[in-house]
This record gives structure tokens, sequence and C-alpha cells, in this order.
């Protein structure tokens, strides 16, 4: 199996960001564990003081959930034509650990045609910054509107459900060609 962490840079309850990694974890292809984290809010503000042993739980827990992926997808807003500040936050967390150094990551766009190019923009820089190892040919736009989000916080179009499992696919690909060893 190989394992991929979806990681939503949205806090709302109603995200459509978390509700396309959401059925994205719901609907994985075969031989694709994908796993949703969704404790953004749970991260402490950031501070190189805190980044000590012992991390708070909530740093301790996205840093195991990123160390047993093979392969992480983002799925974030754009907030002020750049990443939201709860998300960018996560992010900074992870400067200090060595979990995203080498790891192939991906991102989903899912704003509307022209929307969101600051935030992706934004989230390129961190992630090279990190050195982790950017699938460029899997960073897509998928929109998702809040009109296909069912009550069960799942994407209702079939079609975004199957983009969204031929994502995870080829995330998983790559992850597996791009594995040392
Ligand atoms: C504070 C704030 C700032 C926003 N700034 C932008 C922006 O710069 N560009 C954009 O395309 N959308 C912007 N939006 C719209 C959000 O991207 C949109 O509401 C999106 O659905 C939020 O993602 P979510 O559904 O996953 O929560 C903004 C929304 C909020 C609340």
């Amino acid at each position: 199996m190989t394992r991929i962490l979806l990681v939503s840079g949205s806090t709302r309850a109603g995200s459509t960001n978390t509700a396309a990694l959401r059925t994205a974890a719901a609907h994985p292809p075969p031989g694709v564990e994908a796993v949703l984290h969704d404790a953004l809010a749970a991260l402490p503000a950031f501070n190189p003081d805190d980044d000590v042993e012992p991390v708070p739980a909530a740093v301790r827990a996205l840093r195991a959930a990123l160390a047993q992926a093979e392969a992480v997808v983002f799925c974030t807003p754009e907030y002020a034509g750049a990443l939201p500040g709860s998300f960018k936050n996560l992010l900074d967390w992870t400067v200090g650990g060595t979990e995203m150094t080498g790891k192939p990551v991906a991102w989903i766009n899912v704003a509307m045609p022209g929307r969101g190019e600051g935030a992706h923009a934004e989230l390129r820089t961190v992630l090279g910054y990190v050195t982790a190892v950017l699938l460029a040919d899997c960073c897509v736009r998928i929109g998702v509107g809040r009109e296909v989000i069912g009550s069960d916080g799942l994407v209702t179009d079939p079609a975004i459900r199957a983009r969204l499992t031929q994502l995870l696919a080829d995330v998983a690909a790559r992850a597996r060609a791009t594995a040392p060893g």
C-alpha cells in the first residue's frame, strides 16, 4: 500500500478544500491508503522556542503523519492573495523537522479558473524551502464549488470524484517511482 497524507489548508467546517480531500480519502484507487489530516486548527501558533522536545501534541501528530506518508497532497484556499495564515502556520511547523525532506508532494486547486494562483505560488516557495519534491504534473485544478458538496461532506459529482481518485493514483505511481531503493 502507498500511504498518501491529505492536508487541507482550510479550517472552515464546510470547506470545499477539505471536502475534496475527504472525498479523495473515501475513494482511493487500489493500492493506496489516503489519510486526511484534519487538525489544522489544533496546532498552536508557531514559536521557535516551542520547537523543542517535547513538542506540542498536535505538532507531534502532524510530524508523525507526514513521516508515515510516502507522499503528501495539499489543498488550500487563497486568502488575500496568499496562503491562509493557519495553513502557513502548519507549514512553519514542518520547517524544524525532516519529514518533508525529499517527500513527493502535489496540490489540488479547487478554486474556479483564474483564482488561487497567489496561494499556490507561495506554497511552491515553502515546499521548495523544506526541500520537498514537487510533482509538478500532479498539481492540478479540479474545481469544487459549494453546490457539489453533499450533507455527508463529500463531493457528489461522480466526474469530480473520478478525477480525485485518478490524482491519487498518479501521485502514488510517482511516489513509488521516486522512492529510494
Ligand atoms: C479572509 C478571506 C480572504 C479571501 N481571499 C481570497 C483571495 O485572495 N482569492 C480568492 O480567490 N478567494 C479568496 N477568498 C475566498 C475563498 O478562497 C473561498 O471562500 C474558498 O471557498 C475558501 O475555501 P474553503 O471553502 O475550503 O474554506 C477569501 C476568503 C476569505 C474568508
